[in-house]
């Protein structure tokens, strides 16, 4: 990569998606979202019938795995083949089984690899990648790495928020469970040495994008 790299880690809820999209808008940088990887293998698992407890069957998927997204962060469309599932990942069907693939040790190995392409080939002036594992093991080498956090209450409240259809305690249940299986495998809940922590509980929107924001001026 030629330009700055941003890394932002944090829990669901935490914001870290709205916040990386919205501070790579006002940098002019490419935008990663990693956890579509994710959520878009679980996707395609569901679509093809295969088992999402079945490691060898879900590793066996990975060379057919044909995804696509883009780091545009005003047009983020995730395709797996010629399939939008822009919108389909974000179902509560593909939350609940996504923390499954994502536990999968060659699964992680295949992903994180794909990133890093992505960040390898990423233009001036940056990129942001958010996830949960981006300021350790995917670019623990980047020029700003953040943990972004929030309150529990804070995290489920937002989350809640995004979430229809269902009721808030289902929305946190699911939330909760999910982080608890995902930091069994990454340690997302604390920071790295070295990273800063960005802790949004008290933080408007706004006022997180720019705390983010000026992280990344003070260094480019
Ligand atoms: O960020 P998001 O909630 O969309 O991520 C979906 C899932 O993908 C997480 O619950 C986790 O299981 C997995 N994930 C991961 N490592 C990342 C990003 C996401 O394991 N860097």
């Amino acid at each position: 990569s030629g330009g700055v790299v941003v890394a932002i880690d944090g829990p669901a809820g935490s914001g870290k998606s709205s916040v990386s999209r919205a501070t790579a808008r006002r940098l002019g940088f490419g935008y990663q979202d990693t956890g579509a990887a994710y959520r878009a293998l679980a996707w395609s698992a569901l679509d093809r019938g295969i088992d999402t407890t079945d490691a060898a069957a879900v590793i066996a998927s990975l060379p057919g795995f044909d995804y696509r997204i883009s780091t545009d962060p005003d047009h983020t469309v995730v395709q797996v083949g010629d399939t939008d599932v822009t919108e389909a990942i974000r179902e509560p069907r593909v939350s609940a089984v996504v923390s499954q693939v994502a536990r999968i040790p060659e699964v992680r190995a295949y992903l994180v690899e794909l990133f890093r392409s992505v960040i390898r080939e990423s233009l001036r002036p940056g990129i942001v990648t958010e996830g949960r594992d981006i300021t350790t093991v995917v670019a623990p080498d980047a020029d700003v790495r953040i943990l972004l956090t929030a309150s529990e209450e804070a995290r489920m409240a937002r989350r809640s928020l995004e979430v229809t259809g269902q009721s808030a305690e289902v929305t946190a249940q699911q939330l909760s469970s999910r982080d608890v299986q995902d930091s069994r495998v990454v340690d997302f809940m604390n920071a790295a040495d070295g990273v800063t922590t960005v802790d949004s509980t008290h933080l408007d929107f706004d006022q997180t994008v720019t705390a983010v924001v000026d992280l990344v001026t003070s260094v480019w």
